[in-house]
């Protein structure tokens, strides 16, 4: 039931890993639409995200959405019919985005991130980890057109049951978290495979130096060397914080 036998078999991508020599890879490559570019350009730009994009294993290219809005003042919005609160994208500009990014590259996914999607997990991330070309579109307001739903979008994404006030911390989310799974983008001592969710546990508790701090010591077994054994202390741990903290990911009760 537990180690990381059963994570190699649950992650295509550990898979991958063994099977790919680094130069033939290609980079996945993310097209993110919206209206607020300068919303996505930090998070991306930092430690593991950064390090992914010099290594030109993940590349990102943020589009802004009024390049294509109508009129004087690139409009991308309007009054929803039949009325009510909220304005609604409009069909026109990021039919346009789209149709113009659709003509350099095929999408494996083209995601609408939105509160009414699938809710996002670990599985799905390492899903679209195998993938090349990812298009991610930023709702606002009260949400895009349903027409442009229906005409474009493979898959559509929330990253819980909250609001935000756009999709772009959503869209950072998937790139952070699907960057970091691509081979060669963490190395040994931040491996993926180790993460919680990866094996349907949640991480153990770690320690670092000094060995006692403020009167807490760090568990001994930790300091004993005995990899097996601390290994299967890990293991018991991931359990028991799992039972107690998210049982729902064991299949029992909440
Ligand atoms: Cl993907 N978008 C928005 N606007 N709110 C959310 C969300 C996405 N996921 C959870 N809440």
């Amino acid at each position: 039931m537990f180690g990381f036998e059963l994570t190699f078999a649950a992650c295509p991508l550990a898979v991958a890993y063994k099977t790919i020599e680094l130069k033939d890879y290609l980079p996945v490559h993310f097209d993110i639409i919206t209206v607020l570019p300068d919303l996505l350009a930090s998070p991306l730009s930092h430690s593991i995200m950064q390090r992914a994009k010099d290594k030109g294993l993940l590349t990102v290219e943020v589009h802004d959405l009024r390049e294509f809005g109508i009129g004087k003042h690139r409009n991308v919005d309007d009054y929803q019919f039949g009325g009510g609160a909220g304005m609604v994208m409009r069909c026109e500009p990021l039919a346009d985005m789209i149709d113009k990014l659709r003509k350099s590259r095929t999408y494996d996914e083209i995601i609408y991130l939105t509160p009414d999607g699938e809710r996002y997990a670990q599985r799905r991330a390492n899903q679209l980890s195998l993938g090349k070309n990812l298009l991610l579109i930023c709702g606002h307001y009260k949400g895009i057109d349903q027409r442009l739903r229906d005409e474009y979008v493979t898959l559509e994404v929330s990253i819980g049951d909250y609001v935000l006030s756009g999709g772009e911390l959503a869209a950072a989310v998937l790139v952070d978290s699907i960057g970091r799974l691509l081979p060669g983008v963490l190395n040994d001592e931040t491996s993926a495979l180790t993460d919680s969710f990866q094996d349907d546990l949640l991480a153990p508790p770690v320690y670092t130096r000094p060995a006692e701090w403020r009167g807490r010591e760090v568990p001994p077994i930790l300091l004993s060397g005995h990899t097996a054994a601390i290994q299967e202390w890990r293991e018991e741990q991931a359990e028991q914080r799992t039972r107690s903290r998210r049982p729902d990911l064991l299949g029992e009760d909440e």
